[in-house]
């Protein structure tokens, strides 16, 4: 091909409107100079606690300043990229590179079995070559149910993808292509029948899941299909075993085919070896292991790694990563493809902001203009090479055409499965780099986003792409305190990176651009948003009791700019939750919830992470429940919200909306019964602001006070926190 032929396989375009953006950004920080002024000016000249009350005010502002200008870096000049699917198979098609794909599960019950193979299921029937897919599944929970349910879904592949291909199914997860589509199709009389008899098998073969585990056990005369069950009969459990590795589908000579004498994708199970005495890291040793043993049956150049609740969208996602990695001239330096992560459980208003709108949409193009996006965990296509550890060089260039089914070291499958057994060993990673420099690093709650820090500091550069269609879709936490959980641990893994050697400032300092460790930080730092939090949200209400004012008169000029920073702040991020697909109720909602993750995950967060720094806890993983009861998912569906469990974290959320609520009461009652107009032009701001945090926590005292379902607070929470909030008013009068 000449040089003048060349058409790239994918497009890069900055986002448009970045003029309003700096006039905003320009504009804002006018505001924030002039509050600062305020607050040198005006400070208090008597009154020890009104002193105290400002500077904490102002220590307060100006976490915000600074937070808030590490925001911009990822709104600065976001960039949206697309590919040209044709050429790549006008070029390649025969050439195409092999894909590995790396499904993670650790707990047979907390990930159902059925929702594990769906996602197999629908990264197997990608539309691609099948002789180049190799999926293997990791089980952490070393169960023969999930086993056996693997077995049942490469039974099920060989009608499965014949069925995806000839009628081009959307979306490739049997589940959720058989509820989504409820009526029978009747124009092609073809199809419908071929879809009633799937649909059948479809539904026998989850019936057959269910019924074993409902026993906790394989019957006795399915066991006999697979040799693969005796590791079970030789007493494996779940925290000791010795590596199990099978090879259900061999597609490597492509002998193995589907109904219509197709070939089929290769599918491994394997659960790494188990013993009391190691350490396990977690998801980040399932993966390593997962490396090592893929390298050795099919060797891939392109690794997808995928979590198993979360299915394919989008059967075209493998070329669309492919032309990302096989452009002539753009890509010789990307590491990996990143998709955002979307969810099929949201509801329209997304009452636990669970969706992260902004961050899919606005701010990882905003990061990937600056070097590349995060890499978190579930998604993402990676280059075998870096993920591995190897420096990015500017000499060495894959010829990919070569990477398309190299003939591979011809062992039978049984004597294959021996040899990995040794790369999943507990023992294989003593003294060696792995964990460190190579593959992905232990020890820390997000262990995914310094592995893709520390590709970038070698070199590399990664990218975001978020197709029309989505690529992958999980499943949404539907409780309140699920959720929050769930961001405690990502929380407490960001600021625990930020204080560690790999802190983006340090660690990224002079390998990857400034612009691109400040788009970390803005992550790193969330935690350390919830003091200032704190603040805001209790000390104004106790001023007010107090007769202490924080903010300018209403009638002073100096009101201004507080007005201003505050509106325009909060009609910009209206304005980018709109842009990014949300509605009003859903934006009310999100920030009900980015208030709440404050006071409480990260508030967790950095208590955990303070304590684990004086040595007090070790590293542990709450693995969050894909299911819930019918009660929690129909109030789920309703959009109220759930609280019905006892926690500390309602009680914090409770104390202060009734703190609020109190503190507002009460100085609306002084300012009826005095008529004082004066007072009022003093506190009016303060009164604003606990007004808004009374609307802002609406359900709480509904929660608290009006409902009678299972998912109201419970009682004790709503004793104990009337009790604190009335006792901190009485002190403060
Ligand atoms: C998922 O895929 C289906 C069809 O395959 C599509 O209709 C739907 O819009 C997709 N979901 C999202 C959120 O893109
Ligand atoms: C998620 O949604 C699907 C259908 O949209 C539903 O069948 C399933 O029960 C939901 N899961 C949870 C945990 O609510």
């Amino acid at each position: 091909m000449g040089k003048d032929d060349y058409l790239p396989l994918f497009e890069t375009k900055v986002a448009k409107g970045r003029l309003l953006h700096r006039l905003y950004a320009v504009t804002m920080f006018l505001g924030i100079l002039f509050i600062c002024v305020y607050r040198v000016n005006h400070f208090p000249a008597q009154g020890e606690l009104k002193r105290w009350a400002w500077i904490g005010s102002y220590m307060a502002e100006l976490w915000y300043i600074l937070y808030w200008l590490i925001t911009q870096s990822v709104r600065w000049s976001p960039v949206y990229r697309s590919t040209f699917k044709e050429r790549l198979s006008r070029r390649y098609e025969k050439v195409l590179p092999g894909i590995d794909i790396f499904v993670c599960t650790a707990d047979p019950v907390l990930e159902p079995p059925v929702m594990v193979i769906n996602t197999v299921l629908s990264v197997m029937a990608y539309d691609y070559p099948p002789e180049k897919l190799n999926v293997y599944l990791s089980d952490d929970g070393g169960s023969e149910l999930m086993f056996y349910a693997l077995l049942e879904a490469s039974q099920f592949s060989k009608i499965w993808l014949p069925f995806c291909r000839k009628f081009k199914v959307e979306p490739r997860s049997p589940v959720v292509y058989f509820s989504s589509a409820v009526e029978t199709p009747v124009d092609n009389v073809i199809f419908a029948k071929e879809w009633r008899t799937i649909k059948n098998l479809f539904e026998e073969m989850k019936g057959r899941v269910d019924v074993a585990m409902k026993l906790g056990r394989v019957p006795d005369e399915l066991r006999k299909q697979h040799k693969g069950f005796r590791e079970w009969e030789l007493g494996a459990s779940r925290r000791d075993h010795q590596t199990i590795l099978e090879i259900l589908i061999d597609g490597r000579d492509g002998n193995a085919v589907d109904v219509e004498q197709k070939p089929l994708p290769t599918l491994v199970y394997m659960a790494r070896e188990k013993r009391p005495q190691y350490q396990h890291n977690f998801k980040a040793g399932a993966m390593n292991a997962l490396i090592r043993v893929s390298s050795r049956i099919s060797n891939s150049k392109i690794i997808l790694n995928v979590d198993c609740d979360q299915y394919s969208n989008n059967s075209e996602s493998v070329r669309d990563a492919v032309c990302f990695f096989m452009d002539e001239e753009m890509s010789h330096n990307i590491a990996y493809v990143q998709y955002p992560q979307y969810l099929n459980n949201v509801t329209k208003n997304d009452v636990y902001g669970n969706l992260l709108r902004v961050i899919n949409e606005l701010e990882f193009p905003g990061a990937d203009a600056n070097g590349g996006p995060l890499y978190i965990g579930s998604g993402c296509f990676h280059r075998r090479d870096a993920l591995w550890g190897e420096k990015y060089d500017k000499e060495s260039k894959i010829d990919w055409t070569k990477e398309n089914g190299k003939v591979r070291v011809k062992e039978s499958a049984n004597v294959l499965e021996e040899t990995c057994k040794i790369l999943a060993g507990c023992s294989y990673e003593e003294n060696s780099q792995w964990g460190k420099e190579m593959g992905l690093k232990y020890g820390c709650p997000v262990e995914d986003i310094i592995t893709g820090m520390s590709i970038q500091c070698r070199g590399w550069r990664s990218v975001s792409f978020n197709p029309e269609r989505r690529g992958f879709m999980g499943v949404a936490p539907t409780s309140l305190l699920q959720s929050l959980v769930q961001h405690t641990r990502w929380y407490e893994g960001h600021i625990q990176i930020f204080m560690s050697k790999y802190c983006p400032l340090f660690y990224g300092h002079g390998n990857i651009p400034l612009q691109l460790q400040i788009s970390y930080c803005c992550y790193n730092l969330w935690a350390a948003n919830c003091l200032a939090t704190l603040f805001y949200v209790i000390v104004p209400p106790l001023c007010l009791l107090k007769d202490i004012t924080l903010f300018p008169q209403l009638s002073s000029p100096w009101v201004l700019p507080y007005a201003y920073v505050f509106i325009a702040k909060y009609s910009y991020s209206l304005g980018e939750f709109l842009w990014s697909g949300g509605t009003l109720k859903g934006w009310y909602n999100d920030q009900r919830m980015w208030l709440y993750k404050r006071l409480t995950s990260y508030l967790y967060g950095i208590y955990g992470t303070v304590l684990r720094s004086l040595g007090f806890s070790k590293l542990s993983f709450d693995i969050t429940s894909k299911v819930a009861d019918d009660d929690v998912s129909l109030r789920y569906e309703q959009e109220i919200m759930e609280f019905g469990t006892v926690s500390f974290m309602f009680n914090i959320l409770a104390t202060i909306a009734l703190l609020n609520l109190l503190a507002f009461i009460w100085i609306m009652a002084r300012l009826i019964i005095n008529t004082r107009t004066k007072e009022a032009d003093s506190y009016a701001l303060q009164m604003i602001l606990s007004g808004l945090v009374i609307v802002i926590n609406r359900p709480v005292y509904v929660g608290l006070f009006f409902r009678t379902d299972r998912g109201r607070m419970p009682s004790s929470i709503t004793y104990q926190s009337l009790i604190l909030a009335t006792l901190a008013c009485l002190l403060a009068l």
